[in-house]
């Protein structure tokens, strides 16, 4: 029985090392599936594509520039601004007489947002909001555009506004003040995220290409983290062709959570073109060129043990839950398997060393019993 445990513990294991190695290999053939993306290329030359990123400035002067977006936020590196105005928003709380159109552009899910809804504090002018969209992986890799420490979360969400000195989105896209994006990072969480399923809810109703739908206007403030105050700041770029230099960009600490179920919901039914999945719409973090990172907050080590809280701060209860948060979310799906390795390998380990156990307590017992040697046969014959 015993040997029976160990040998189903190494099929398991077996399972699990060649579903890994499938999907790694499958990563590789984005690589080489390039040659077909090349002759697509060429038949729609003004198309763009996740899989085909590193040639985007061959087309797009601009994606081989200086400033671009996104980047790895390095938290140890980036420098503390007391004077960074806090950010204050105003109209995001729409009613459900607005509606408001839900599009999948083969590159994302975007809702489009009236200009009524606003940032009013926070940069030198009043930004109006155009869009809101999201960037997202598949079920093997986490997919947010910004990484911290070099962590990717699940998903991450921006909000496009655009300076109210510029007539609209698309005047103030090449202006070197022209934008403002509002980004966070979506983790996952134990419960359904209800705000979320107000768009969630419409994915079937525009999972082809090019085309929408309208949803009715909700509070769209509770589509971004509840605190609002612990940012990063930098300037960079459109994430997507063509890459203009514009972008003020706003990265929030605090993280949203969906459930797991909505994540999947999001990786899983949207088609792009050729009726292929529309999954992995993330661009690799770019390099800084010298550009500085800065934050709204220092960042101040956890706390480690007890330490005493003054009246004035939050309670306990918010930093736990704070945390608890990022921790979840920052786990990466590699970080997952990695730990079901683990616990498979122990479990393995341990089945087999009791086996040996038991086994070499059979041989000393049977040589006690010099009558009983001959009954004897090594485990491993069997096994082989
Ligand atoms: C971004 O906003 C900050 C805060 O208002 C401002 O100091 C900075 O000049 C802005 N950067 C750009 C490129 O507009
Ligand atoms: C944006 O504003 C410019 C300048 O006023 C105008 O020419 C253009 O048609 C507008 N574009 C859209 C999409 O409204
Ligand atoms: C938030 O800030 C803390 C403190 O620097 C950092 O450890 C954490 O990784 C940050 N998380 C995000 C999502 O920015
Ligand atoms: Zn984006």
């Amino acid at each position: 029985m015993l040997r029976n445990a160990f040998l189903t513990a190494l099929f398991i294991h077996g399972l699990v090392v060649n579903a890994a190695s499938s999907s790694s290999s499958s990563e590789e053939d984005d690589g080489s599936s390039e040659h077909e993306n090349e002759e697509h290329k060429k038949a729609h030359s003004h198309h763009w594509g996740y899989t085909d990123q590193l040639s985007w400035g061959s087309v797009f002067n601009d994606c081989n520039g200086q400033s671009q977006s996104p980047i790895d936020i390095n938290t140890n590196t980036a420098i503390y601004d007391a004077q960074l105005p806090s950010i204050k928003l105003a109209g995001y709380d729409l009613t459900d007489n607005t509606a408001l159109t839900l599009l999948n552009n083969g590159h994302t899910l975007q809702l489009s947002l009236p200009g009524s809804m606003r940032v009013v504090s926070g940069f030198d002018r009043i930004y109006h909001a155009a869009q809101l969209h999201f960037h997202w992986g598949s079920v093997e890799e986490p997919g947010s555009e910004h990484t911290i420490d070099n962590v990717h979360f699940p998903a991450e969400i921006h909000v496009v506004h655009y300076n109210s000195k510029y007539a609209n989105l698309s005047e103030a896209a090449t202006k070197e003040d022209g934008l403002a994006v509002l980004g966070a990072f979506i983790g996952i969480g134990l419960h359904e995220n209800e705000n979320y399923e107000k768009i969630l809810s419409a994915l079937t109703d525009v999972s082809l290409e090019e085309t929408k739908t309208e949803i009715p206007g909700f509070n769209v403030r509770h589509l971004l983290p509840n605190s609002l105050e612990r940012f990063y700041r930098y300037t960079g770029s459109l994430t997507t062709p063509p890459c203009f230099q514009t972008v003020n960009w706003t990265m929030f600490n605090d993280t949203i959570t969906v459930s797991r179920k909505q994540l999947a919901a999001l990786e899983d039914t949207l088609k792009m073109e050729q009726n292929q999945l529309l999954s992995k719409n993330f661009r690799a973090p770019q390099l800084l060129h010298g550009r500085r990172v800065v934050s709204s907050f220092s960042a101040s080590p956890e706390p480690q043990g007890p330490k005493i809280i003054p009246l004035t701060e939050a309670g306990p209860g918010t930093r736990v839950r704070a945390s608890t948060g990022a921790g979840l979310a920052g786990l990466s799906r590699g970080d997952i398997l990695a730990i079901a390795f683990g616990a498979l390998f122990a479990v393995t380990l341990l089945a087999f060393s009791t086996y040996a156990y038991q086994q070499r307590k059979k041989y000393s017992k049977f040589k006690k019993d010099s009558r009983q040697n001959v009954i004897y046969k090594p485990a491993t014959k069997e096994e082989a």
